[in-house]
């Protein structure tokens, strides 16, 4: 087998970027190229000042000082950095399509493809070709296809190796993944390629962590893992509401099920709905998938999962209008937070969106406040649902730098990110400077009840009546 000393990575996002460092800084062996025909990205990537990478990752900004340079390069010279390489990810953005067949449910593959004919136009030698994307069942198939029919006759073979990192902890995630998998041909040249990417992680993993799998169990399996995670959370949250009727408590609920070892207590935490660019889309996906193949029972099943975290992002919001004695137009809400999760700057169908967008259809006036989320990204995220001109947004809603300036004269502080900061602050002097009474809606579970209700606040807390 052929040592690989030259990988490219097609697409410098979330997981291209991450991903990459840590296979840069692990394998000092390796020249890692990442490309993206986002001038801007690359751009970012290639700052001196750490600080202006384009993703926010805990660690991450360390790995890239070390290795940036070395072995570890930002590009966008796409088609020398594909010649080059022995081994080419493929990390590029698959959405759900928004147009055609399949609108709205099946993944958008186009730059996909885009990808497979650029590698297939430049490759002089043969590669290996690595789906790290979040791809349907059989893309693998459809990318051999457009190589073998476009390619200059050299040999591609053909690797699904889906990322599960998980954004916030994507470093630790690739530091020290539960597991990674690798699917391929179970042909003698399939096995190569696959021993060929197993190597590369077998420099920082343990053997039992990297698991071979054929190519459509390894595109289904991660659509799956998305699944399953986003059903945890849709399946508390469905419970939460139960709660807020009655007296159970949520988190009682929760800890007394986790213990169940056969449940286990990971992903039970009760929020205002999960966000992100995957769990959505890829469940979509699966739905989408079961039903072309005549499953309407299996998509049904699946679709649940996403109607239930609908719910819950609307029924937050009807909460905050109903208990603001029915109308909250002119009044002033501060939301603390705006990305899908803490400790990540990406905003990709976060549910503070939804909530804020529902809550500006009421005229409401919401000042938004979020550590590592930049205006431009808000106002974007908002313009972009199309729900009113973007004058009228930029009316409506304001970003501010200053988490105490915002609540000046607030009627009521919506908690929408877990970030860890909003533990810490004074919630007394916010108090102060509210008007009263003064209404804290905590969608992440976040604040301490019995402080927040001695403080003065009326606290509502999601899943708890
Ligand atoms: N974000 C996550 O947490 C996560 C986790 C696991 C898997 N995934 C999957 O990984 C894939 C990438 O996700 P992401 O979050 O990194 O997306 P992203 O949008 O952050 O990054 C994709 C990048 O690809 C670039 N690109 C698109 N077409 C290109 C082309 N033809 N040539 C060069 N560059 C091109 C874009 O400019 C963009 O910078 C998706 O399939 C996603 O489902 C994401």
């Amino acid at each position: 087998m052929k040592e690989i000393t030259k990988i490219c990575c097609i697409g410098a996002g979330y997981v291209g970027g991450p991903t990459m460092s840590v296979i840069a800084k692990q394998c000092p062996n390796i020249e890692v190229t990442v490309v993206d025909i986002n001038q801007n990205r690359i751009d970012q990537w290639n700052d001196e000042n750490l600080d202006n990478l384009p993703i926010y990752e805990p660690g991450l900004k360390e790995i890239v000082a070390e290795t940036r340079g070395k072995n570890l390069f930002f590009s966008t010279e796409v088609d020398k950095a594909i010649d080059e390489a022995q081994l080419i990810f493929i990390s590029v953005n698959t959405p759900t399509k928004t147009y055609g067949k399949g609108k709205g449910q099946a993944a958008d593959l186009k730059y996909i493809e885009l990808c497979a004919r650029n590698i297939a136009r430049v490759s002089k030698d043969d590669k290996i070709v690595v789906e790290k994307s979040t791809l349907p069942v059989r893309t693998a198939s459809a990318i051999k296809s457009i190589l073998q029919n476009t390619g200059n006759g050299v040999n591609f073979e053909i690797l699904s190796n889906p990322e599960f990192l998980a954004e916030g902890t994507a470093i630790d995630d690739l530091l020290n993944a539960d597991r990674v998998l690798i699917g391929g041909d179970e042909t003698p040249s399939g096995q190569e390629a696959k021993d060929a990417l197993s190597a590369i992680y077998l420099q920082w993993l343990p053997k039992d962590r990297v698991l071979q799998t054929n190519v459509w169990s390894s595109e289904l399996s991660k659509l799956v893992a998305n699944a399953f995670l986003a059903q945890r959370v849709s399946s508390i949250n469905s419970i939460s509401a139960l709660c807020e009727k009655t007296d159970a408590n949520i988190s009682e609920v929760s800890r007394a099920i986790g213990f169940d070892s056969r449940i286990g207590s990971k992903f039970l935490n009760s929020s205002v709905g999960f966000g992100g660019s995957c769990f959505q889309k890829d469940i979509l996906n699966l739905v989408y998938i079961a039903r072309s193949f005549g499953l309407p029972e299996v998509a049904d099943y699946w679709e649940q999962v996403i109607i239930m975290n609908d719910y819950q992002k609307k029924r937050f919001a009807e909460n905050i209008i109903t208990t603001l004695y029915n109308t909250v137009s002119g009044k002033k809400i501060v939301f603390y937070g705006w990305a899908f999760k803490k400790d990540t700057n990406d905003t990709r169908e976060s549910a503070a969106i939804y909530v804020a967008d529902a809550l500006l259809d009421e005229q409401a006036e919401i000042v938004v406040y979020d550590p590592k989320v930049p205006a431009e990204r808000i106002y974007a995220d908002l313009d972009y649902l199309n729900t009113r001109s973007p004058e009228e947004n930029r009316r409506l809603l304001k970003v501010v730098k200053d988490p105490s300036e915002a609540v000046e004269d607030a009627h009521a502080v919506a908690v929408l990110t877990e970030w860890d900061e909003f533990k810490t602050y004074d919630w007394k002097a916010i108090y102060d400077k509210m008007l009263k009474p003064a209404f804290v809606f905590d969608g992440r579970r976040l604040l301490d009840n019995e402080k927040m209700k001695t403080l003065g606040f009326d606290y509502y807390k999601i899943g708890q009546s």
